[in-house]
C-alpha cells in the first residue's frame, strides 16, 4: 500500500475487529510500507485515542511511553485504557516499580521476590512523600 495506512484505514480495521468480538486493540503501527517514522514519547498514542473515541472500544497505547507521568496522563485523561511498555521495560526491567516511585505510590511485589525471605524487600527504597503545596496545607 503506497504511503502506508491512514487513520481512516485504522477505523475500518478497528470496526472489523470489534465486529469479530475483539475487546481491546493494541494500537501499535508497523512497517508495512517503507515510510520514515518520527518517534518521540507517546508518538502512537493518537491512534489509540482515535479508535477509542470513534469506535467505543478499549485500546492500549504504545510508542516510547518512557515516563510514569506520560503513562499516567494517557490513562487518567482517557487517551487509552491501558499503556503497554516495550523499550522502557528493556531499559529498566523494574520499570513498573520505578514508575510507582515516581508517582509516589506502591505496587504489589511479585511472589517470586518474597520466596527467600524479606531481606530484599526490607532494603527497597521507600517512596518519598510528595511535599504539600500551600493550598493543600490549608485543607
Ligand atoms: C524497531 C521496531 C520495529 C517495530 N515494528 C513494528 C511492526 O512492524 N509492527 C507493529 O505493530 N509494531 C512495531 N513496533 C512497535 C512495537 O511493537 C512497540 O514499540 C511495542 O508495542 C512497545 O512500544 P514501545 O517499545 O515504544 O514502548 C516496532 C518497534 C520497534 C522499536
Amino acid at each position: 500500500m503506497k504511503g502506508g495506512n491512514t487513520p481512516d484505514d485504522f477505523l475500518i480495521y478497528g470496526q472489523w475487529m470489534k465486529e469479530q468480538g475483539v475487546d481491546l486493540i493494541d494500537c501499535s503501527s508497523g512497517g508495512i510500507a517503507p515510510v520514515s517514522v518520527k518517534s518521540y514519547p507517546g508518538y502512537q498514542v493518537p491512534a489509540a485515542t482515535l479508535l477509542r473515541n470513534k469506535l467505543n472500544i478499549m485500546t492500549g497505547a504504545v510508542g516510547l511511553i518512557d515516563s510514569a507521568g506520560l503513562a499516567e496522563d494517557i490513562v487518567q485523561n482517557e487517551r487509552a485504557d491501558i499503556v503497554l511498555i516495550g523499550r522502557g521495560m528493556l531499559r529498566d526491567p523494574f520499570w513498573v516499580r520505578s514508575a510507582a516511585d515516581e508517582l509516589r505510590t506502591t505496587v504489589p511485589v511479585p511472589a517470586q521476590y518474597t520466596r527467600y525471605g524479606s531481606w530484599w524487600l526490607d532494603n527497597q527504597p521507600k517512596p518519598v512523600p510528595a511535599p504539600m503545596s500551600k493550598t493543600e496545607e490549608k485543607y
